[in-house]
């Protein structure tokens, strides 16, 4: 038996992306609809995970994720954080991340934090070639403030779902793990 394999690329139009189901519509519409024109428009980039059951099989969407720069009001953030940090920030929005329902909640490949390290990897790629001070992610839904802070994002508590890392915590993340 032949394990499944995976390469994570860049979505281009014409990318198979009907089959996709994260569990949340907004996501999988998002993706559907209008992932496309983010990435031609220059709103943001979005990168696809690709699962290949077995050799010459068509591969499917198993998970994207989307990134774009952003700017942070400093005063906003965590008060921890803000050490270093610019009063107007020069940021990376992790704009959205979803995995297919065959992959979530796989305690052994914790497949969302695999494609969570991606995605920092690709951001810590553009802030070499560009620079940026802080990550950011809005989390949607108050139940992934959990996971989010289990991946060492900081939240500033009460109602607000936005989420922060320092791009240098990123940096030691990904040497860690
Ligand atoms: C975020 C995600 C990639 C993490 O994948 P994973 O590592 O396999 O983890 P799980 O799917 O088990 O989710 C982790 C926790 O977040 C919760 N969660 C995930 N998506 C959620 C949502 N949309 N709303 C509320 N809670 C959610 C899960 O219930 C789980 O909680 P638990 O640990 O208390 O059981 C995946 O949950 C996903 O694709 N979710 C749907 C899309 C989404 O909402 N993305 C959020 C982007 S901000």
């Amino acid at each position: 038996m032949t394990s499944p394999v995976y390469r994570v690329t860049k979505l281009t139009r014409g990318s198979d992306l009907g089959a996709f189901d994260c569990g949340e519509p907004a996501y999988n519409e998002w993706l559907v609809q209008h992932a496309a024109n983010a990435v031609e428009a220059g709103s943001s980039m979005v990168y696809l995970l690709l699962e290949q059951m077995n050799p010459g099989a068509q591969e499917r969407v198993a998970g994207y994720y989307a990134i774009c720069p952003t700017v942070v009001v400093r005063d906003d953030m965590p008060k921890s954080l803000r050490r270093g940090v610019l009063r107007a920030a020069p940021a990376w929005l992790l704009a959205k991340l979803a995995l297919d329902r065959s992959l979530r909640g796989d305690k052994d490949h914790q497949w969302g934090a695999q494609l969570l390290r991606e995605a920092l990897e690709k951001i810590v790629a553009s802030v070499d070639l560009g620079g940026g001070q802080i990550i950011v992610v809005d989390a949607d839904n108050p139940g992934l403030i959990g996971w989010y802070s289990s991946q060492g994002f900081k939240s500033t508590g009460g109602q607000n779902l936005r989420l922060y890392m320092k791009v240098a915590t990123a940096r030691r993340y990904l040497e860690q793990k």
